[in-house]
């Protein structure tokens, strides 16, 4: 694998940590005010990033690399309400498309056919939670206006299976 390559999928296996890091201290957050339905969700969050990042780890190793640790830095913890816990996860999912796609642009600059036919199940994956991060964010900003409403959504996340 060319050396670019290799570097840019290890950065991005370094960014699903973070991923997961952020939604941690997001569902520690939620645990810290007692909204168990959101932590619920943050929860779920923190499984399926660290599943994106072993994807990653996974596919360096079968290509006959070594993967690299890198540093992994602290996350926030402090959100001024849930409504701007759920704006700062669309934003991270926007950067972290922008990433995927600047991979994509790498791995077809390099004619490296395999890890552009690999990530483009993060492409869809991207769209996808592009789309639900944005669906908790509407539904958030109208529960904020309606205590019972908000009460509803937390028992409606808390029931989020994958
Ligand atoms: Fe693995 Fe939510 O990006």
């Amino acid at each position: 694998m060319k050396e670019p390559i290799l570097s840019a999928l290890n950065q991005q296996l370094n960014r699903e940590l973070y991923s997961a890091y952020l939604y941690l201290s997001m569902a520690a957050y939620f645990d810290a005010h007692q909204l168990k339905g959101f932590a619920h969700w943050m929860h779920m969050q923190v499984k399926e990033e660290f599943e994106h990042a072993m994807r990653f780890y996974h596919y360096i190793i079968e290509r006959g690399e070594q993967v690299q640790c890198l540093v992994l830095e602290a996350p926030p913890s402090e959100w001024s309400s849930v409504v701007n816990v759920f704006e700062a996860v669309l934003h991270h999912e926007q950067d972290v498309t922008k990433l995927i796609h600047t991979l994509v642009d790498l791995a077809l600059q390099y004619k490296d056919d395999a890890t552009h036919k690999f990530l483009q199940w993060f492409v869809a994956e991207q769209r996808e939670e592009e789309f639900s991060a944005g669906q908790v964010l509407k539904k958030t900003k109208i529960a904020a206006e309606d205590s019972d409403a908000f009460v509803l959504l937390d028992q409606e996340l808390e029931k989020r299976k994958i």
